[in-house]
């Protein structure tokens, strides 16, 4: 198992792969791994002669300094994790300074509007945050194939456009949503929940999933409403969004279309830990 902290030496070992013609697939994390990153490596894994998993909690995507201070942060177990795997993983752990060089500030995109949507709204920057990170570490890590998750389906919408509009020559892969037995989605935040919370939030996905029933029969004013007054009788979960859109735009649906296809997204506090879900919903 391969740790590279530095540009120099994981470009170097790349560009080798690369002469050799070897595809390269990449996961981008921020670390805390758990079995819906292993999910997209083990994707990766069978797509690809070779993989790379970067570790990278990215300041500039946090619009919360708390959320970003307690971001867990556990490199050794995760290596740990991904040599479960295969032992032919490169992991390229940067440091801030490698990545920002003492300018730790994003670069502003124009994702046709899809950034002005839900984490969009409630995240200012983030997706700012987001896309200039992901670009550098194209940049660095020049893949064939890179794999995100659609537990951040408004992200994977983001990263499928700044490759378009950025024309960068690298094929992007959805994965599905990998949950933890009662339905929760997985997610590094959920090792900070305290056990209420962690008992309390599954209503998240159970929610969602009575939401897609009634959204066979109902208009999606009538299902937000619904979810919404299920929510406030939740003594430990806030609501903070429930929406149902377009999964082209990720626009609030006004009026349904049997032509289009539609998701709904959520996002909820437990206590001070914000999670966020979504599903298909026909
Ligand atoms: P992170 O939250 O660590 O997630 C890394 C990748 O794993 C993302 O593509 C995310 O959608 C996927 N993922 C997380 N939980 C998942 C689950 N339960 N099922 C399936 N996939 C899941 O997303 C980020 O990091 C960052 O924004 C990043 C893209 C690395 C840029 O900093």
């Amino acid at each position: 198992m391969k740790i590279f902290s530095e540009i120099k030496q994981i470009t170097k070992n790349i560009e080798r792969l690369k002469l050799d013609n070897q595809t390269v697939g990449f996961v981008p994390t921020m670390g805390a791994l758990h079995a819906g990153h292993l999910s997209l490596v083990a994707k990766a894994l069978a797509d690809n002669d070779v993989v790379v998993v970067s570790i990278f909690v990215n300041p500039t995507q946090f619009d919360n300094v708390e959320d970003l201070e307690k971001y867990p942060r556990t490199l050794e177990k995760d290596a740990a994790l991904l040599k479960t795997l295969s032992n032919a993983i490169l992991i390229y752990a940067p440091t801030t300074n490698d990545i920002y060089q003492n300018n730790v500030v994003s670069q502003h995109f124009d994702f046709d509007g899809l950034e002005h949507e839900m984490e969009g709204k409630f995240r200012a920057g983030h997706f700012d945050g987001v896309g200039t990170i992901v670009k550098r570490l194209f940049e660095i890590v020049t893949p064939d194939n890179a794999y995100f998750g659609e537990k951040d389906f408004q992200q994977l919408a983001i990263i499928k456009k700044l490759v378009e509009k950025q024309r960068i020559p690298v094929k992007i892969t959805g994965c599905t949503i990998h949950r933890e037995a009662n339905g929760l989605a997985m997610s590094s935040r959920n090792t900070r929940l305290k056990p209420a919370y962690k008992k309390a939030a599954p209503f998240i996905y159970k929610t969602l999933q009575a939401a897609k029933v009634k959204f066979g029969t109902e208009s999606a004013t009538k299902v937000t409403e619904w979810v919404t007054k299920q929510f406030a009788k939740q003594d430990l979960l806030v609501l903070e969004y429930f929406i149902i859109a377009d999964i082209e735009t990720l626009k609030t649906v006004k009026r349904k279309s049997n032509k289009k296809k539609y998701r709904a997204f959520i996002a909820v506090y437990a206590d001070d830990i914000r999670l966020i879900d979504n599903i298909a919903l026909n």
